[in-house]
C-alpha cells in the first residue's frame, strides 16, 4: 500500500511522515501477493489529494472522465488535450500513489509513432508516471513503441469502452480464448499491469494465472491481483449508470445534497453568516 502522505496529530497539526512512492517495479512485485493492489480514478487536484492521503496504490486519470466530468454517454469524445489537463491537476495532488493516465480514443490507434508521441505528452506535460491503453493483440505495436521511450504501459482487455460501438454496448465479455490471447500478447509486449474489465470471474482467474503481470479487475470478480473502480461510482457521486460490479462504499452524493439544502435554508432564513463568519469594522 502507498503510505499516507500526512498523519494527523493529537493537536490537529500535520507532520510529514515517512513516505514511499508506489513505483512500477513495486506494482509488478505485488503480483500474486495476498494483499491486493488498489486503484481508483481521479480527475482533479482535490480528489487526488484525498485518495493519495487515504493510501490508494495507484490513481488512474481515466477517460471515464467523458462520462463523469463531461456528462457524455461514452468516453469517445475525450481529447488528448483534456487528458493532459486533468492529469496535470491530479499530479499536483499526488505524493505517494502511482499516477497512470489513459490514452484517449484515436490518440494511439493511428500508428505506433502517434502512440509514442502522445504518451510522451501525458508524461511530460501531464506528469503521468505511466499510460494505459485499450486492446489486446492489435495494441502490441503501440505498446512496443511507447516502451522504447521507457514509458511504462498498462494494458486493458475485456470490455474496452473505446470499442463500445463494435461491442454493441457495455457488455460482459465471454470469449475466453480471445481474451487469453490478448492478455498474453499485452504481457509479452512489456506492459507492467493489465486491467481486466467485465469478464466472468472464472475467466479472470485464468487470465491472472496465465500472465506474470498483475491483473487489475473491474467487474471481473475477486480473483485478480488488484481492483479498480471509478471513484465517483463507489462514492455515490455519479448515478447516471449503476453497473452491477460497483459497490457504493459511501453516499457522498446524498451528503452533498443535504449540505447544500442546509446552506440554502440558513441563507434564506438569515441564519448564515453568523457573527463568527463576519468581520468587525
Ligand atoms: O476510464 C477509466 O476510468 C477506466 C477504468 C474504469 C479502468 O478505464
Amino acid at each position: 500500500m502507498a503510505a499516507p502522505v500526512t498523519s494527523p496529530q493529537a493537536n490537529g497539526a500535520y507532520t510529514a511522515p515517512k513516505t514511499r512512492r508506489m513505483t512500477v517495479p513495486d506494482f509488478l512485485a505485488a503480483k500474486g501477493r495476498a494483499t491486493r493492489l488498489t486503484v481508483l480514478t481521479a480527475y482533479d487536484y482535490t480528489l487526488a489529494r484525498i485518495l493519495d492521503d487515504a493510501g490508494v496504490d495507484a490513481i488512474l486519470v481515466g477517460d471515464s472522465l467523458g462520462m463523469v466530468m463531461q456528462g457524455e454517454p461514452h468516453s469517445l469524445k475525450v481529447t488528448l488535450e483534456e487528458m493532459i489537463y486533468h492529469t496535470r491537476l491530479v499530479a499536483r495532488g499526488i505524493r505517494n500513489s502511482l499516477l497512470i493516465a489513459d490514452l484517449p480514443f484515436m490518440s494511439y490507434q493511428v500508428s505506433p509513432q502517434q502512440a509514442l508521441e502522445n504518451s510522451g505528452r501525458l508524461v511530460k506535460e501531464g506528469g503521468a508516471h505511466a499510460v494505459k491503453l485499450e486492446g489486446g493483440v492489435r495494441s502490441v505495436p503501440a505498446i512496443e513503441a511507447i516502451l522504447r521511450a521507457d514509458i511504462p504501459v498498462m494494458g486493458h482487455v475485456g470490455l474496452t469502452p473505446q470499442s463500445v460501438h463494435r461491442l454493441g454496448g457495455f457488455r460482459v465479455q465471454r470469449d475466453g480464448p480471445r481474451l487469453l490471447d490478448d492478455a498474453i500478447a499485452i504481457e509479452q509486449a512489456g506492459a507492467f499491469a493489465l486491467v481486466v474489465e467485465c469478464v466472468p470471474a472464472d475467466l479472470a482467474e485464468q487470465i491472472r494465472s496465465a500472465v506474470k503481470i498483475p491483473t487489475i479487475g473491474i467487474g471481473a470478480g475477486a480473483g485478480c491481483d488488484g481492483q479498480v473502480l471509478v471513484t465517483h461510482d463507489m462514492l455515490g457521486l455519479f448515478n447516471d449508470l449503476r453497473p452491477r460490479f460497483v459497490k457504493q462504499f459511501g453516499n457522498i452524493g446524498s451528503a452533498i445534497t443535504d449540505a447544500v439544502a442546509h446552506y440554502c435554508r440558513e441563507v434564506r432564513e438569515g441564519r448564515f453568516p453568523g457573527p463568527e463568519h463576519s468581520f468587525r469594522g
